[in-house]
């Protein structure tokens, strides 16, 4: 196969065995190979790692979420080593979810700062990273964190896009729990008109948080759909779908990027009064249903990665 840009370099999309269902989407979507990475675990806890021995001296792209990091992490940056072992040219890493992006500085004398140990340790490893919706405080752009290139994509208007068809005929009003949901609930309603919430939230601990909401009566009798871009412990959704309950609305519902709750914590959501979850494919969870194949593909196939591809 031709590299993507008609070059004779072929591309390949090199993928762990718990990932392989959106890698090889995405492979699909760029037309390129799609490569198994082996991984065995010996008893004491280690990894072996090896590529696929048809990896030449074309690109290779990397697709691993990062969550459930502490493991995945050391796999990947072995994986790495052994494609430029074997003479890829440039490695990619596709990381629809990217891990540590919140602790971006010491909050408590003698914490690490996170996001800047994970940003260099993948820096030294690959030649861009493409991601989606980083969880990004303080730090708006990771070019500041990364010292190789780093495409910032969004889902946002795919939640749009996917609230606007499920919700059809419904009197919808979107709901972003805290601030720091307001870009991705007013992005998710630009392709809708729909009405936008946004909330206020304290956070007290993990598990804990207050949320007020201004204009929470304008729910009375319409489904509330929130909108955020990670769900982690669930606290945040839990309380917010119970402030728009009590407030009347008719139906909560949630569409978010990244789900990284577990099972129980996801039974709650719905024990909570959520009646529909929705996320993409960033993390394999029992809600997804958006897939962000094309939305990565776009991003590798646009002129900006000619030095990747070429
Ligand atoms: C906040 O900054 C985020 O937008 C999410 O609302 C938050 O990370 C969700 O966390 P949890 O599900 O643990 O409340």
């Amino acid at each position: 196969m031709m590299g993507l840009d008609g070059s004779p370099h072929p591309v390949s999309i090199h993928a762990f065995g718990d990932q392989e269902e959106p890698a090889r989407r995405l492979a699909n979507a760029l037309g390129a190979h799609f490569r198994m990475v082996q991984l065995r675990r010996f008893p004491d806890g280690e990894s072996l790692v090896r590529i696929s021995p048809e990896t030449g001296a074309g690109a290779a792209v990397v697709y691993c979420s990062l969550d459930q990091p502490n493991s995945r992490v050391v796999d990947l940056l072995l994986a790495s080593s052994a494609l430029r072992d074997s003479g890829a040219r440039s490695i990619v890493l596709v990381a629809p979810y990217l891990c540590y992006m919140r602790q971006d500085t010491a909050f408590q004398p003698g914490e690490a700062v996170s996001q800047k140990v994970i940003a260099r340790l993948l820096s030294d490893a690959f030649d861009r990273v493409v991601t989606v919706d980083p969880h990004l405080h303080r730090t708006h752009d990771l070019s500041n964190v990364f010292s190789i290139p780093v495409t910032q994509l969004s889902a946002a208007p795919l939640l749009g896009r996917a609230i606007t068809a499920a919700k059809a005929g419904r009197d919808v009003v979107l709901v972003g729990p805290d601030w720091e949901s307001r870009r991705w609930v007013e992005a998710a309603a630009s392709s809708s008109a729909l009405e936008v919430l946004v909330g206020q939230k304290v956070r007290r601990g993990d598990r804990d948080v207050a949320i007020e909401i201004q204009g929470l009566d304008r729910v009375r009798g319409r489904t509330a759909v929130l909108v955020d871009d990670i769900v982690s412990s669930g606290s945040t959704v839990c309380t917010a779908a119970s402030r728009l309950l009590d407030a009347g609305a008719d139906r909560v519902d949630l569409f978010a990027t990244h789900m990284l709750s577990s099972e129980a914590d996801t039974s709650a959501l719905y024990a909570a009064g959520v009646s529909q979850i929705v996320s993409t494919d960033s993390v394999r969870h029992i809600t997804n249903g958006i897939h962000l194949a094309q939305l990565l593909a776009a991003a590798l196939l646009s002129p900006q990665d000619e030095t990747i591809f070429g």
